[in-house]
C-alpha cells in the first residue's frame, strides 16, 4: 500500500481586514470584549460577489506551485466547506471548472470546522487504496456574507472570517512519510448547538419568511456548550490519534488545532503540557474560518519554517455536528 504524503501547503485570505473596532459600528460590541474573550483582533472579509471557489481557487495554485505539481496530475479533488456557493452542486465541481484540469473526481465534504481533517483522511483512504494518486484536499469559506451582524447574532458575528488552504497529497513509496492515522468522530445529539437551520429540506419550500424574520437563516450557537465539549473532544482525538500512530505527544514537532477560540487553544496547551511555539496559533488575524482554518494555519507554519522533512504533526479539529478528529502526519 502507498503512503499518502502532503507535497505542497497554500492558502489565501481576503485583502479586506475587518477589526474588532469596525464590528463596533455594526453592533454592539468592543475590541476588549472580543480579545479577552476569543484572542481575535482581526479576520478578513471578501467584497461582495467573491465566491468560496476563488479563494479555493488561489489557495489551490499556491499549494500546487508548493508542491511543483501541475494541475492536470491531480485525479481527485476533495473541498470543505460549509458555505458553497450553491445550495447544489457543491463546491468541488467549481474548483474543477476553474483549475482547468479534466473531468476529475470531485467531492464536497460537510463536516464543518473538521471538514479538513476528514478530507486528508478521506485523500489517505482514496491513495492506499490505489483508487488515486495525487489529491487535491481544500477547505474554504466564506462566512461574512452569512452573518447576523446586528447585536442580535454578536457573539457568533464576531467569531468568523473568509479564506482558504490547500494541500497536495501524493501517493508514495516512501515508507517513512505520510499521513500515519486519522480518528472521525461524530455527535448528532448536539446538532443545534452550533447549527444553520435554512435552507433546508426540512422547511417545504426550503424558505420562510417567518423564521426569516426570528433570523433563522443565519447560523446560531450555544456557545458555552460547545466550548466544553471543544476542550475535551480535542483533547481525546490528540490522545487517540497519537495512540493509534504509537507515538507520544513528545515526538510531535508541531500541533496545528482548528482556530476555534484562543482560550480553546490555551486548553489545548495546557493540557499538553508543551511549550506553545509546538501549537500553531494565527486567530488573532484570521478569526475563525472553519474549514480553512487547519490548512491556513499550516500553510503559514511551513512557510515561517516550523515544519521539517521527517517532523511529526498533528492536525486536530472539532466544531459543528458535533464533529471532531485529528490526523497524524509524518513530513
Ligand atoms: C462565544 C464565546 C466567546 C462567548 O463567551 P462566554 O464567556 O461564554 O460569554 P457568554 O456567552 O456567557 O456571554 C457573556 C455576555 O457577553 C455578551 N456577549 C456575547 N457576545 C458578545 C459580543 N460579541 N460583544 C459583547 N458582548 C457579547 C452576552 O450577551 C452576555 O451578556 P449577558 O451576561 O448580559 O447575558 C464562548 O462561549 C466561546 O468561545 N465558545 C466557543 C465558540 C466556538 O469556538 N465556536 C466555534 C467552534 S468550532
Amino acid at each position: 500500500m502507498p503512503n499518502a504524503a502532503i507535497i505542497g501547503t497554500g492558502h489565501y485570505v481576503p485583502e479586506r481586514v475587518v477589526t474588532n473596532d469596525d464590528l463596533t459600528r455594526l453592533m454592539d460590541t468592543s475590541d476588549a470584549w472580543i480579545r479577552e474573550r476569543t484572542g481575535i483582533a482581526e479576520r478578513r472579509w471578501v467584497e461582495p460577489g467573491t465566491s468560496g471557489a476563488t479563494l479555493a481557487l488561489a489557495a489551490s495554485r499556491m499549494a500546487l506551485a508548493d508542491a511543483g505539481v501541475d494541475a492536470a496530475e491531480l485525479d481527485l479533488l476533495i473541498y470543505a466547506t460549509v458555505n458553497p456557493d450553491y445550495a447544489f452542486p457543491g463546491n468541488g465541481p467549481l474548483l474543477q471548472q476553474a483549475l482547468g484540469v479534466g473531468t476529475i473526481g470531485a467531492m464536497d465534504i460537510r463536516n464543518q470546522c473538521t471538514g479538513f481533517v476528514y478530507g486528508v483522511a478521506a485523500a489517505h483512504g482514496f491513495i492506499a487504496s490505489g483508487a488515486a494518486r495525487t489529491v487535491l484536499v481544500v477547505g474554504a469559506e466564506i462566512h461574512s456574507t452569512g452573518l447576523d451582524l446586528s447585536t442580535r447574532g454578536r457573539d457568533l458575528a464576531v467569531l468568523f472570517g473568509d479564506g482558504a488552504g490547500a494541500v497536495v497529497v501524493r501517493a508514495t513509496d516512501e515508507a517513512d512519510r505520510g499521513v500515519l492515522a486519522s480518528v472521525m468522530h461524530s455527535q448528532g445529539e448536539f446538532a443545534r448547538e452550533l447549527w444553520c437551520e435554512l435552507a433546508t429540506a426540512l422547511v417545504p419550500g426550503r424558505w420562510s419568511d417567518a423564521m426569516a424574520a426570528e433570523g433563522r437563516q443565519y447560523p446560531h450557537m450555544n456557545g458555552r456548550t460547545v466550548f466544553q465539549h471543544a476542550i475535551r473532544r480535542f483533547g481525546e482525538a490528540i490522545d487517540e490519534v497519537l495512540a493509534r500512530g504509537g507515538v507520544t505527544k513528545d515526538d510531535v514537532a508541531l500541533f496545528v488545532p482548528h482556530q476555534a477560540n484562543q482560550r480553546i487553544t490555551e486548553m489545548v496547551i495546557r493540557r499538553l503540557e508543551v511549550a506553545p511555539e509546538r501549537v500553531c496559533s494565527n486567530i488573532e488575524r484570521y478569526g475563525n474560518t472553519t474549514a480553512a482554518s487547519i490548512p491556513i494555519a499550516l500553510s503559514e507554519a511551513v512557510r515561517a519554517g516550523r515544519v521539517r522533512r521527517g517532523d511529526l504533526v498533528v492536525l486536530v479539529g472539532f466544531g459543528s455536528g458535533f464533529a471532531w478528529g485529528a490526523n497524524l502526519i509524518r513530513w
